[in-house]
C-alpha cells in the first residue's frame, strides 16, 4: 500500500532526539527551532518524560472512561494550579481540531446557537466545523461548508460588534497569536473589548491556544498577556510533548451532563502520564520563564538585522517576515546549516522551538542564520 499522498516532505529521515538537537539516519545533527511544528515543549526525550512513560505503560496503558482514572485529576489538579485556572473545568481528548469541535459544540449546546466568528486568516483544525472557522478555501471541503462561519478583520473591534450586536453569534473563537496566519498578535484592548461584548451578548469567547498557549508566549497562556479570561480555552501540541493529545479548558458556567461530550482515547492512562510529566518539568525547570528570557533575546537580536522586513512574536514563537519569498533562506538553513525552521505563506519564518530553548542554542541559531542571510 502506497502512503495517501498529501505532505510535500524533505528528505530527511529524523530518528533521534534530545533537548533542542534531533539526528538524521545519517547521524547528521539539527538544531530544532521548529519542534515539530510547536509540539516538543520540554524537549526530545526528557528522561523524566521517557521514565513516566514507560512506567505508565509497563503498567496500564489504557483503560476506557467508563471507570475512574485518577491520572485525569491528577492532571487537571497540576495544570490548574500552574495556569492560573483552578476553578475551570477539564476535558481531554487527542488532538487540536477534536479540542476546538468540542469547544464549539460545548457553546453551543450552552446558547443554543449555530453562528461563529473567526479572525481572518484563522487557522482552527482540519476536521468538520474547526475546518470550517479555518480561514483558507482550499482546505474546506464542499460537506464542511456549512455557512456557520464569518471571518473577520483580526483587531478590528467595530467590525466584531456589528455582527455580534445581532444577538445570533454562539461563540468567537480567537487565536491570540495567530500561528499559521503568520505571527499577528491581538491586542489587549481588542480582547478587553471582545470579552464586555460577548458578555453583553450572551456569546461564548473561545481562545484556541493549541499554538500559542502552554508556555510558548512566555506566559502560561498567550491570552494573559491580554488581561482576559476567556470562557473556554482549548490546547494540544506541547501538552503531550509528542503524545498525541488534546484538552478543552471550561468556565465554571459551563453545567456538564452525562453523554454531552465523550471519546474513546482522550484522557487515557498514558496520555495522562506524559501530560503529567511534561508539567513537572515545565515547572521543575521554569520553562515559561525560560520562553519569555530566550525569546525577548531572540526578538531583539533578529530585529537588528537589516534583511528581515518585520519581526513580531511573543516568547518562543517568532515570526520573521522578508520582502520576497523565504524557501531558499529556509533550505539553505536545513540543509547546509542544520538547522528546523517553520514557514507561514511565502514570505515568513516561524520559530517555534522547544521552550527549553538555551541562551546557547539561541546564539548558535543566530550565527548560522547570519551566514546563511
Ligand atoms: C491554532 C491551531 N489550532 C488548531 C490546530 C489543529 O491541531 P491538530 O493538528 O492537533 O488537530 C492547529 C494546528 O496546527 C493550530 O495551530
Amino acid at each position: 500500500m502506497k502512503l495517501y499522498d498529501v505532505y510535500p516532505l524533505f528528505d530527511i529521515n529524523i530518528v533521534k532526539g534530545k533537548g533542542c538537537h534531533v539526528w538524521d539516519e545519517k547521524g547528521n545533527e539539527y538544531l530544532d527551532l521548529y519542534g515539530g511544528h510547536a509540539v516538543i515543549s520540554i524537549g526530545h526525550a526528557h528522561p523524566h518524560y521517557v521514565e513516566m512513560i514507560s512506567n505508565q505503560v509497563a503498567q496500564l496503558g489504557f483503560y476506557s472512561n467508563s471507570v475512574i482514572n485518577k491520572l485525569q485529576q491528577e492532571l487537571a489538579d497540576r495544570l490548574g494550579e500552574l495556569s492560573g485556572y483552578d476553578d475551570y473545568q477539564f476535558f481531554l481528548i487527542n488532538s487540536g481540531a477534536e479540542a476546538n469541535e468540542n469547544a464549539l459544540k460545548l457553546a453551543s449546546f450552552y446558547n443554543g446557537r449555530t453562528r461563529v466568528l473567526v479572525q481572518e486568516k484563522a487557522f482552527h483544525g482540519r476536521t468538520s466545523l474547526a475546518v470550517e472557522a479555518t480561514h483558507n478555501p482550499k482546505i474546506i471541503a464542499p460537506i464542511n461548508a456549512n455557512g456557520h462561519v464569518t471571518y473577520l478583520p483580526m483587531n478590528d473591534l467595530p467590525a466584531w460588534e456589528a455582527e455580534l450586536a445581532k444577538g445570533d453569534v454562539c461563540a468567537v473563537m480567537i487565536e491570540c497569536i495567530q500561528g499559521v496566519g503568520g505571527i499577528r498578535l491581538v491586542t489587549p484592548e481588542f480582547m478587553q473589548g471582545l470579552r464586555a461584548l460577548c458578555d453583553q451578548y450572551n456569546t461564548v469567547l473561545i481562545c484556541d491556544e493549541i499554538q500559542c498557549g502552554y508556555g510558548r508566549s512566555g506566559k502560561f497562556f498567550a491570552h494573559q498577556h491580554t488581561s482576559i479570561r476567556p470562557d473556554i480555552i482549548t490546547v494540544a501540541k506541547g501538552i503531550g510533548n509528542g503524545f498525541p493529545m488534546g484538552g478543552v479548558i471550561i468556565s465554571p458556567k459551563f453545567t456538564p451532563e452525562y453523554s454531552q461530550l465523550g471519546t474513546t482515547f482522550g484522557g487515557n492512562h498514558l496520555a495522562c502520564a506524559a501530560a503529567i510529566a511534561v508539567l513537572d518539568v515545565m515547572k521543575q525547570d521554569n520553562l515559561v520563564e525560560n520562553a519569555a528570557k530566550v525569546g525577548a533575546y531572540l526578538m531583539e537580536e533578529l530585529k537588528k538585522l537589516p534583511q528581515i522586513k518585520e519581526v513580531r512574536g511573543q516568547g518562543l514563537m517568532i515570526g520573521m517576515e522578508f520582502a520576497e519569498p523565504i524557501k531558499d533562506i529556509r533550505r539553505r538553513l536545513l540543509f547546509e546549516k542544520k538547522v528546523f525552521t517553520g514557514v507561514s505563506g511565502i514570505n515568513v519564518i516561524r520559530l517555534l522551538p522547544p521552550l527549553c530553548l538555551s541562551m546557547e542554542e539561541a546564539q548558535e541559531f543566530l550565527k548560522r542564520f547570519k551566514e546563511v542571510l
